[in-house]
C-alpha cells in the first residue's frame, strides 16, 4: 500500500487520505441525514446501569453472532446513581444478552481485573472455534493514584460462552497489551498539543475481499511545533485526528503491527472516534462518530456519524454525500444521540448508538454541566436508542427510518416496510394500511 499523494487541501501526512477542510465544510443537515427526534423509552430495560459506547459480538466476516439463539453485545458501563459527565472515569465493559433482538439482559461485568483504571470502547470477535477475543482501550496507568488519559489498546483472549442453563460469558480471561502510540505515525500523549488526546476503541475487521486481518482505532497523527500544516496555523494543527491501522500477517487476534493510518483530519477534527467498516456492495464504507465541539475553528459541524467510502480496504477513502455527514441529530435535540455504529442487515445498513442528553438544545454539550444535578440525571437516555435504517448506495445515504430502542434484528428477521415503502404501496393501490404501525415498535 503505498502513500498517496493527498486530494488539494489534505494534510500530506503519513494517511492514505485526508478529510479535507473543503469536504467538511459543506456539512449541513439535510432530510437525508437528521435522524427522527428520540423519547425516552416506555421502560428502561437496564435501569441499574448507564449505558453508552456499544458493540456487538461479531463473527470473523463481520456478520453480527448469534450464540444458541442469542445476541450478545458489549457496553461501557457506570452505576445509574453516578453524574453521567463522570461516568469515563470509572468505564466498566458489561456484557448484555437478547435471544429476540428486542429485550435484552444484563450478564454482568466481563472481567474481574482489566488493564488500566477504567476500559474504554473496543469490538468483540466470536471466533471460528467458538472463543471470545474483546479488544478494548485501556484508559489510565493501572498504578496512578490520580486520574491519568494515556490509553493503550488491549486484547482480552479466553472468553467462552455458556447457554446450557440461560445466557453466561466466562474467562479465565487473559489481558494482551496489544499496541501503544509510536509517536511517529501515531501520537504520543506527550506530543499532544490538543485539549483531548486519543489511542483508542479498537476495531476487528477481517477483509471479505482478501481475507487479510486488520485492527482500526481512533488516534491522532502528530503534528510538529513550526509544521507548515494547514498553512502554519498553530490552533488548526491541534485538531489532528486519525483512524489508525494494524494488520495481523497471520490472521492471529493478538498479534498487530502498526500501519500508516487509513485517514487523517488535520486541521478538521480531532476525534474520529470508534472507526468501523461496512462491507457492502464490494465497497468499504468507513464510520466514525465526531462531535459538535472537536471541529477546528472555522468549520461547523455536529454530534453524528460521518463516513467515507473505497473501492478497496486500503483507499482513498471519499466522504459519503460528499461532507461526509451521515447521521445527525435534530437541531432541536442536538445532544440526542452519540456513538453510532453501522451493521449490515439484509440489503440496509442499520446504525445503533447510545441515548445521549435529550430535553436540552444548548449550543455545546458543556453547558449541561452548568445545570443542577438533578436535570443533568433526568436528561441523560444512558441506554441503547432506537437503531437507524439507512439506504447506502454507492456516495450516498439516506435515513429511511428507524427500528425501536435496544432493536437490534435477530438473523434472517425481516425488517417492517419502512414509511415510504408503505407509503409507495398505499400509492400502487395496496393494502397496506394494517401494517403501518409495525414500522416502529
Ligand atoms: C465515545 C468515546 C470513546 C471512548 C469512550 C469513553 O463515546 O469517547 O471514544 O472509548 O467514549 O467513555
Amino acid at each position: 500500500m503505498s502513500e498517496q499523494s493527498l486530494g488539494e487541501g489534505a494534510s500530506g501526512f503519513k494517511a492514505r487520505a485526508g478529510w479535507t477542510r473543503e469536504q467538511a465544510a459543506k456539512i449541513r443537515r439535510t432530510d437525508d441525514t437528521v435522524a427522527p427526534i428520540v423519547y425516552p423509552p416506555d421502560d428502561d430495560q437496564i435501569p441499574e446501569v448507564h449505558i453508552w459506547d456499544t458493540w456487538f459480538l461479531r463473527e470473523r466476516d463481520g456478520t453480527l453472532a448469534e450464540v444458541n439463539g442469542y445476541r450478545v453485545c458489549f457496553s461501557l458501563t457506570a452505576p445509574a446513581d453516578l453524574l453521567p459527565g463522570k461516568r469515563h472515569d470509572v468505564a466498566t465493559i458489561r456484557c448484555f444478552y437478547s435471544d429476540d433482538g428486542r429485550n435484552w439482559h444484563n450478564a454482568g461485568p466481563v472481567f474481574d481485573e482489566a488493564l488500566g483504571q477504567r476500559q474504554w470502547a473496543g469490538s468483540a470477535l466470536y471466533d471460528d472455534d467458538g472463543s471470545v477475543y474483546l479488544f478494548y482501550t485501556a484508559a489510565g496507568e493501572d498504578d496512578a493514584e490520580e486520574l491519568t488519559y494515556g490509553q493503550r489498546i488491549v486484547g482480552a483472549s479466553g472468553g467462552t460462552i455458556h447457554t446450557g442453563d440461560g445466557f453466561a460469558i466466562h474467562g479465565p480471561w487473559t489481558h494482551h497489551e496489544l499496541l501503544h502510540p509510536d509517536g511517529e505515525r501515531y501520537e504520543r500523549e506527550d506530543q499532544s498539543r490538543a485539549m483531548i488526546y486519543t489511542f483508542r476503541d479498537p476495531w476487528f475487521f477481517e477483509d471479505p475481499a482478501t481475507g487479510e486481518t486488520w485492527l482500526l482505532f481512533e488516534a491522532n497523527s502528530p503534528v510538529p511545533e513550526g509544521s507548515d500544516a494547514c498553512g502554519g496555523d498553530a490552533e488548526q494543527q491541534g485538531f489532528n485526528g486519525s483512524v489508525g491501522l494494524a494488520h495481523s500477517p497471520t490472521g492471529d487476534p493478538l498479534e498487530w503491527e502498526l500501519q500508516d493510518p487509513l485517514i487523517d483530519a488535520v486541521g478538521v477534527n480531532q476525534e474520529l472516534e470508534r472507526p468501523h467498516i461496512v462491507y457492502k456492495d464490494g465497497l468499504y464504507y468507513l464510520f466514525i462518530s465526531s462531535h459538535l465541539h472537536t471541529f477546528a475553528p472555522g468549520l461547523e459541524g455536529y454530534d453524528a456519524l460521518y463516513g467515507f467510502v473505497a473501492e478497496e480496504f486500503s483507499g482513498d477513502y471519499v466522504p459519503l454525500n460528499e461532507s461526509g455527514l451521515v447521521a445527525t441529530n435534530p437541531a432541536n435535540a442536538p445532544f440526542q444521540s452519540y456513538s453510532w455504529m453501522a451493521f449490515p442487515h439484509d440489503d440496509e445498513v442499520l446504525v445503533q448508538s447510545f441515548f445521549n442528553y435529550f430535553d436540552f438544545a444548548g449550543e455545546t454539550l458543556d453547558e449541561i454541566a452548568h445545570l443542577p444535578e438533578s436535570e443533568q440525571m433526568r436528561r441523560f437516555g444512558g441506554s441503547l436508542g432506537p437503531t437507524l435504517r439507512l439506504d447506502v448506495e454507492g456516495t450516498k445515504t439516506k435515513i429511511i427510518g428507524k427500528l425501536g430502542h435496544w432493536h437490534i434484528p435477530m438473523r434472517g428477521e425481516t425488517l417492517p416496510p419502512t414509511e415510504r415503502e408503505l407509503i409507495r404501496r398505499a400509492r400502487a393501490g395496496e393494502d397496506a394500511a394494517s401494517s403501518y404501525h409495525a414500522t416502529e415498535n
